[in-house]
């Protein structure tokens, strides 16, 4: 079967930095796929490079099978591109800078006026579309570009950083918005990221990019796999003989390792929710006294570390606060 997007090698040099250093992968028809990486891993650079606005240095990138250095334009009109950046035009109403981009890809009048209301009331915006952008709260420019990459009804649509900077609310309406987009047919979504939470809600399957490679592709549930840690189950427990307790647990199948130390029981399974039943069957059997339990799954934050050395949430906050330093628009009315 085609895949909709197909990198193989990618490398980009600028000077002596190393943007991509090798990136390979692929994404189904029909597929969310989560680039989840730190600031300056190379995310949108290979987004460039996927959109046909920078040429690797070596490597090559398909979309739906076409080559995305020999034939740009028939790229182009495959893809919807929500950049890193915001492009409407302040100084226009929502309804025309969705107009000027439905007209650059030569949309008859009847089908760009169907679409564009169509869309804008998929993104909440019907009321607000005469209204000029420069009025909009960033939720309602960022839900505005996303119509805008949808207005040529794309086969795929390729999002730098959907939500950064927005609020944890308008966050919310974006990944809505995004779940209702896949109802348009088929559509494929390439997203980058570095909200742990955006990738695990919204992919189906997550690559992790860090200094321009790969370390890790896969499900969530796939890359937690790859954890040596499974999900912890600590129970702390009165009135035992710690060691026949911890004999019998161990006897358990799914049990990893037992960890004990001032009356809790710190326990590795494969899957914690399933486990904690037999687990505090097991122990009461045993004579021992439950009196809490605690269940500790791994999440994308854990994998994360795992291949990084590093949590991402620190990379987070300096990349929020130099887009409050940069994102003031220049001019409000017309
Ligand atoms: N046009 C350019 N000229 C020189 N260096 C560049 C250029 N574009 C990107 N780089 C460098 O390439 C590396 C990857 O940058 P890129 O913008 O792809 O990262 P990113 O993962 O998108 O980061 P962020 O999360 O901050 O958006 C960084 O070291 C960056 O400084
Ligand atoms: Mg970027």
């Amino acid at each position: 079967m085609m895949k909709a997007i197909e990198v193989t090698d990618l490398v980009k040099n600028f000077g002596t930095i190393t943007a991509l250093n090798g990136v390979s992968f692929s994404i189904e028809e029909g597929e969310v796929f989560g680039l989840l990486g730190p600031n300056g891993a190379g995310k949108t650079t290979l987004i460039r490079i996927l959109t046909t606005l920078m040429r690797p240095t070596a490597g090559k990138a398909h979309v739906m099978g076409i080559n995305v250095e020999k034939e740009k334009a028939a790229v182009r009109k495959l893809i919807g591109v929500v950049p890193q950046a915001m492009t409407s035009d302040l100084d226009l109403t929502g309804l025309e800078n969705m107009d000027i981009y439905a007209r650059f890809y030569d949309m008859p009048r009847k089908e760009r006026e169907g679409r564009i209301e169509y869309l804008l009331g998929m993104v909440g915006l019907k009321e607000r579309s005469n209204d000029l952008v420069a009025t909009y709260s960033g939720g309602m420019r960022r839900r505005l570009e996303i119509a805008k990459g949808l207005v040529h009804k794309p086969s795929i649509l390729i999002l730098d950083e959907p939500t950064i900077g927005l609020d944890p609310q308008s966050r919310h309406v974006v990944w809505e918005l995004l779940k209702n987009s896949l109802d348009e047919d088929g559509l494929t979504i390439l997203l980058t990221t570095h909200y742990m939470e955006e990738a695990e809600l919204l992919c189906e399957r997550i690559a992790i990019i860090d200094y321009g490679k790969i370390v890790a592709i896969d499900t969530l549930e796939g890359l937690k796999r790859q954890l040596p840690d499974k999900d912890i189950v600590e129970i702390t427990v009165g009135g035992i003989n710690a060691t026949k307790v911890i004999e019998e647990v161990k006897t358990l199948t799914f049990v990893h390792s037992i960890i004990y130390a001032e009356g809790t029981l710190r326990i590795s399974v494969d899957n914690g929710a399933q486990a904690i039943p037999l687990l505090v069957g097991r122990i009461e059997d045993t004579g021992g006294r439950v009196i809490s339990v605690l269940l500790k799954q791994q999440t994308l934050e854990d994998v994360f570390i795992h291949y990084t050395g590093r949590p991402i949430r620190e990379e987070e906050a300096k990349k929020v606060s130099f887009l409050i330093g940069a994102g003031v628009p220049q001019k409000w009315g017309r």
